[in-house]
């Protein structure tokens, strides 16, 4: 290397006119003006033009002929003023431009399969391929910049609260988070398997009985389990945990992270205490349990007026214990039968029977089922929902769970489409008081709706012989824009509590001494109250970057098929190395 960077092409200013520099970058473009070619240069901070004129140098000039995108190279240079009519108002470094005097290139490159450039529409499998170029522009260094600070602002956050940054195993025992485990296999333990962890749980719960009193970590959790936008097999939490504590204390804490973050990473304040809500509350209003509350459009129950009617489908199902709910979709009356049509197949997808519908008109109401209701019923559901002419009201009857999800979706899916969603506003709100426990008909037994070591309500603990499934946890989620991005509970710190819960799902004294035999040993040794959270943090700064995909904020992400695209994992290995693991495959390719 013969030209030694001085500076940045990006952090060029009018300041910097008259100096003499050297700039180091990739060739973003170039234009060629006969005796002149002006080259956009580029580094992580931004694009410069540079200027390589014939009649001052006719060396570099033609040597600058022959540069493509993406050669990389330094060039020496003096900062100049541009003229007014050359001014570029789009870029940073728009006033400036640098008169090349000596120019090093120090490779080539083929042409990219896609540009380098912001907002592409390029097959995302090939950018996942090409990941090392898809990081070349400016729009995922940004994110990645994000990513870098939120990182470091939770550290500083957390360190300067107490927290201690403590690293836990990789290689470890499964912990049950509800998801697949990836396995290891051991080498020197013939035929037994590691698990990379699916989060630290227990470790962490671990430290607080060791006495560390307040933990955290910035950590990868491995699952393998079906991948959507917002979930990758392996992905980062922000993992805590505090002793003699709240589910309030906690709450109170993370409010002041993420205020800590925004302020830092966003420059934006976040208004705190943060609204918290029922998991109830949550459902019965958004027919969700991570609602997105950006907009209105809440869900109405019209049960009572539904019973009152003539209509054998609503009977049915208040007759079968279920319920009837609807929302007003605003200004929608216009739907023809056919978009009537395709919604009714939407929600019948999602799990119900079916949709009814109301559209309200200057003159009346618009509906195959008015002939089941009175004027006046129909008058008193108009009057729940707040109808207006103009407005399309529909209706799910069915079990209180599946009536309010198959809502949400719709409110979720219809706000979409008629963008009621603002786009530049952060809501934050917690989800707290979830039913510990739910119902698995195709395992027949409970399941933990948090995990396993979760405290039920103190007050509710009784209910747990008689009615477990009426039982509700300490458990709290921080849902950002209708997207949960951290989860969390107070624990279980009583052992013959913690074995009434093994017990409760299926799990016998013989399994949970197998499964956790050292953690319950602790059990034994002065544990003292304890909860903790993790957030999800991939998710968190997809959302603080406003990006739809996690993979856009994680530099090297997984596909939703669970592969690696770039690397090409995972990939067979040979017949040696499964010797020398103990194992042998029955999969014999395809
Ligand atoms: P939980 O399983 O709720 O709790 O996970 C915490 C947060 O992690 C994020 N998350 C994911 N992000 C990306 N891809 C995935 N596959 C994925 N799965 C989860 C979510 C979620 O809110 N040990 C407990 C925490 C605790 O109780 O302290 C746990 O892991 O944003
Ligand atoms: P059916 O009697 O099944 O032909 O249904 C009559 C009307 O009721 C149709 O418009 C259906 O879409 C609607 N419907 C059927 N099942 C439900 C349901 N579970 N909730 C709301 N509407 C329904």
């Amino acid at each position: 290397m013969r030209l030694k960077r001085t500076h940045y092409c990006g952090l060029l200013t009018k300041k910097n006119i008259n100096e003499k520099v050297v700039l180091a970058g990739w060739v973003q473009g170039k234009r060629d003006h006969g005796g002149l070619i002006f080259l956009d240069l580029r580094d992580r901070y931004g694009i410069v033009q540079v200027v390589f004129d014939f009649q001052k140098n006719a060396s570099f000039f033609n040597q600058a002929e022959k540069l493509r995108p993406e050669y990389v190279l330094a060039v020496k240079g003096e900062v100049k003023h541009r003229s007014p009519d050359t001014v570029n108002p789009n870029l940073a470094t728009g006033e400036v431009e640098i008169y090349a005097e000596d120019l090093e290139v120090f490779n080539s490159s083929l042409t990219p399969p896609f540009y380098i450039e912001d907002g592409i529409d390029t097959d995302e499998n090939l950018r996942l391929k090409y990941r090392f170029l898809d990081l070349r522009r400016f729009e995922m260094q940004r994110s990645l910049e994000i990513r870098h600070k939120v990182m470091m602002s939770a550290r500083e956050y957390l360190d300067d609260h107490g927290f201690w940054e403590i690293e836990t195993p990789m290689l470890t025992l499964s912990t049950p988070e509800g998801a697949r485990d990836f396995l290891v296999p051991s080498r020197t333990s013939p035929g037994s398997f590691f698990a990379l962890p699916q989060s630290p749980q227990l470790f962490k719960q671990l430290l607080m009985v060791s006495g560390m009193d307040r933990y955290f970590q910035i950590t990868r959790c491995f699952r393998d389990e079906d991948l959507r936008a917002d979930r990758q097999p392996e992905f980062t939490q922000v993992d805590i945990e505090m002793s003699f504590c709240t589910s309030r204390d906690i709450m109170k804490e993370m409010e002041g992270l993420v205020s800590h973050i925004f302020k830092q990473v966003l420059h934006k304040e976040l208004n705190t205490p943060l609204e918290v809500i029922t998991y109830k509350e949550a459902m019965e209003r958004f027919g969700s349990d991570k609602p997105d509350t950006r907009f209105a459009m809440e869900i109405v129950d019209i049960s009572e007026i539904a019973g009152q009617s003539e209509f054998k489908v609503f009977k049915g199902v208040l007759e079968k214990g279920g319920v009837v709910k609807g929302l007003n979709a605003r200004r929608c009356g216009h739907f023809s039968r056919k978009e009537l049509d395709d919604l009714t197949l939407q929600v019948q997808l999602w799990g119900t029977g079916g949709l009814a519908w109301i559209i309200l008109t200057e003159d009346g109401f618009k509906t195959p089922i008015a002939k089941f209701f009175t004027p006046s019923q129909l008058a008193e559901i108009k009057a729940k929902l707040q109808g207006e002419p103009g407005d399309l009201l529909l209706f799910v009857a069915d079990q209180w769970e599946t009536a309010l999800k198959v809502l949400g979706q719709l409110r979720i899916s219809l706000a979409g489409r008629l963008e009621l969603i603002p786009g530049d506003k952060d809501h934050f709100l917690w989800v707290v008081d979830f039913p510990l426990l739910s119902y698995d008909r195709e395992e027949k037994r409970h399941v933990a709706n948090h995990h396993p070591f979760t405290a039920p309500l103190e007050e509710e603990i009784s209910m747990l012989d008689q009615e477990p499934l009426t039982v509700r946890s300490q458990a709290y989620d921080l849902v950002y824009n209708g997207v949960e991005v951290a989860g969390g509970s107070i624990r279980i710190h009583k052992r013959d509590l913690q074995e009434k819960i093994f017990n409760l799902l299926g799990i016998n004294a013989g399994e949970a001494e197998e499964k956790f035999g050292f953690f319950l040993k602790a059990f034994e040794y002065g544990v003292p109250p304890h909860g903790g959270i993790a957030f999800g943090l991939d998710r968190l700064i997809m959302l603080m970057a406003g990006k739809k995909s996690i993979r856009d904020v994680i530099p090297f992400p997984k596909t939703a098929g669970g592969t690696c695209l770039l690397t090409g994992a995972p990939a067979p290995v040979s017949p040696e190395q499964l010797k020398e693991l103990h194992i042998s495959t029955i999969f014999k390719g395809q």
